[in-house]
This record gives C-alpha cells, structure tokens and sequence, in this order.
C-alpha cells in the first residue's frame, strides 16, 4: 500500500509514517501467509490432478472428488489449480518495486489475475449451489456474497484502468485483492480461533456449523472485515487526522498480530501436515 504525498498545510502536523509501518506490516504478514497457502495448493492439488490422484482431494475437500461426475470434478479442478494464481499472483501486483521495474510482467499478471478471480468465483459460486459443501446457508450466501463482490469490483477496476484513472484503478484492485482472498481470511480467522481456545469452541466441528462459523463467514466474506480496514486506511489518508490516523493505525496493527497468530495456526495445523 502507498502512502499520500503530503503537499497540504497539515503535513506540518501530520505524520503519515506510523499508518505507513502499520500497512506494511499487515502486507508483509499477509503475503507470507499467502504464499505459504500457495505453497499448498500446489503441493496438495498440482501434484495429484497432474499425476492423476483425485482421491487425494479427498483427504481435504469433503467433496472433492466424486466418482462417475466429471463435470462436477473438472470444475473442482480448475477451481482449485487456478486458486494458486490468485493467491500467489496477488501479493506479486502489490509490491512496488516489481511494479515499477517490470512493467509488461506487471501488467499481464494483472490481467491473469483479474480473469483467474473471475473465472475461480463463479466456478466456486456453481460449486457452492450443485453439489454443496460444510457449513449451512447461511455461509453458502456469504460465501455468493464474495462471489459477487469479486465480480463487481473486477469490472470497476478493469474500467478504470481503461479510462486511465489510475488512483481509482488502485483502489478497485485493492478492494478487489481484500474480497479476492476472503476463503484466505476465513481459514486464518479460524485457525487463530482455535489457537487462542484450543478447542472448537462456538461451532460443531462435524457438521461445521454454528455461531462462530456464522460471524466468522460474514466477516470475511458477506461483510468483508478486511474491506473495511482497507476503507479505514484510504479515509485516514485522505482526512489527515492525527487521532484517526492513530485509532486506525492501530485497528490494523492489532488485526495483523491476530492474522500472524491465525498464519501459524494454519500452516502448523492445517497446511503443513497434508502437504
Ligand atoms: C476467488 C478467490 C477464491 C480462491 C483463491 C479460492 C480457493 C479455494 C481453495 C484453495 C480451495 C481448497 C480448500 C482447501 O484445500 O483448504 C477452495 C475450495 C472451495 N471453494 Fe474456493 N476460492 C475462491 C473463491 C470461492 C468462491 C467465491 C466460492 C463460492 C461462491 C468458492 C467455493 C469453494 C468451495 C465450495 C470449495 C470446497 C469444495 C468442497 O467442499 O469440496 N470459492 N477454494
């Protein structure tokens, strides 16, 4: 995330660097966890669809792999071997210095990107309403919810992108990276969860269903938490209050260290031990 350049009289109060430290903190973080999700996707689903193991989704996905049903497969497939784009592609776009040193890279991976997140969504959006998966309806339309959020956004930023109004542009894509990571979201939030309580505390783990599941589902994906950090931040960088700049400053920071928490639960728990 960039910072504003100050040019007004309040940069003489105003000191932009502690919301600066904070967001980069919060990208460094995501994006090793991003990256360690990657990792697992490919090590977890490359290698058994290339090597033609499907039954090894099934140790994962509790409807991964359905004998005699090839178009349910094939779109569980692609859902999955294009996941990888998104989630290791996504942190890639936002690091200035590849940005701005590798400008035709920069430019086709974000064109990738913003197909693959289209492509992945309303494929997980069928996925979701034919053959079903955990949880109740009331995640399954959280979970549409997002679909639709990448969707909308993917098109806002497109748009602006041609209209060349570039500060727009950056914001629609990052939006659209918060909304396009939400199962990325909900998976940390969940881990950090049962870090903290070590043990499943506020749902059923066999029907993965209840109270904790419902917040956790709204606010990653119906009413995306991370957006509204994002919103916090870009107001904080337009307002230049010192004491928002603080209270968000610190909104950020200490959702980082739950995200950290939610990281090392995931991979020690969950992505470490099936790849
Ligand atoms: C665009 C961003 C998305 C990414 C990067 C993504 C990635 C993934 C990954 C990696 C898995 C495998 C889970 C694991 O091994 O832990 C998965 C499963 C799944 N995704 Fe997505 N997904 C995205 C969006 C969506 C959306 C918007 C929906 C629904 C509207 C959806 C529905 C599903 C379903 C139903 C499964 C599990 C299928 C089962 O239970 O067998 N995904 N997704």
């Amino acid at each position: 995330m960039e910072t504003n350049v100050l040019t007004s009289d309040k940069s003489l109060t105003y000191s932009p660097k502690l919301l600066d430290f904070t967001a980069r903190f919060w990208f460094i973080t995501a994006t090793i966890g991003q990256w360690i999700f990657g990792g697992y996707i490919i090590a977890v689903y490359y290698t058994s669809t290339f090597t033609g193991d499907f039954a090894r989704w099934n140790k994962v996905l509790p409807k991964g792999y359905v004998e005699g049903d090839w178009k349910g497969n094939l779109m569980v497939g692609v859902h999955v071997i294009l996941a990888a784009i998104i989630v290791i592609g996504g942190p890639l776009q936002l690091i200035p210095r590849i940005r701005d040193r590798f400008r035709t890279f920069h430019r086709w991976l974000g064109r990738t990107y913003l197909v693959t997140a289209v492509i992945v969504s309303l494929v997980g959006f069928v996925m979701v309403w034919t053959r079903g998966t955990v949880g109740d309806t009331f995640m399954y339309i959280s979970n549409s919810v997002q679909a639709i959020y990448i969707l909308v956004f993917a098109v806002l930023a497109i748009r602006y992108a041609q209209k060349r109004q570039f500060d727009k542009h950056r914001r629609w894509t990052l939006r659209l990276f918060m909304v396009a990571n939400g199962v990325w979201f909900f998976r940390v939030g969940l881990m950090a969860w049962l870090v903290v309580n070590q043990a499943p505390v506020g749902f059923d783990p066999e029907t993965f269903t209840g109270p904790f599941l419902t917040v956790l589902s709204l606010f990653s994906y119906g009413l995306p938490l991370s957006v509204i950090l994002l919103e916090m931040y870009f107001y904080a960088q337009k307002i230049q209050n010192q004491t928002f700049t603080y209270m968000t400053s610190a909104v950020i920071l200490l959702f980082t260290l739950i995200m950290a928490l939610g990281i090392f639960g995931a991979t020690m728990g969950m992505w470490l031990p099936r790849m």
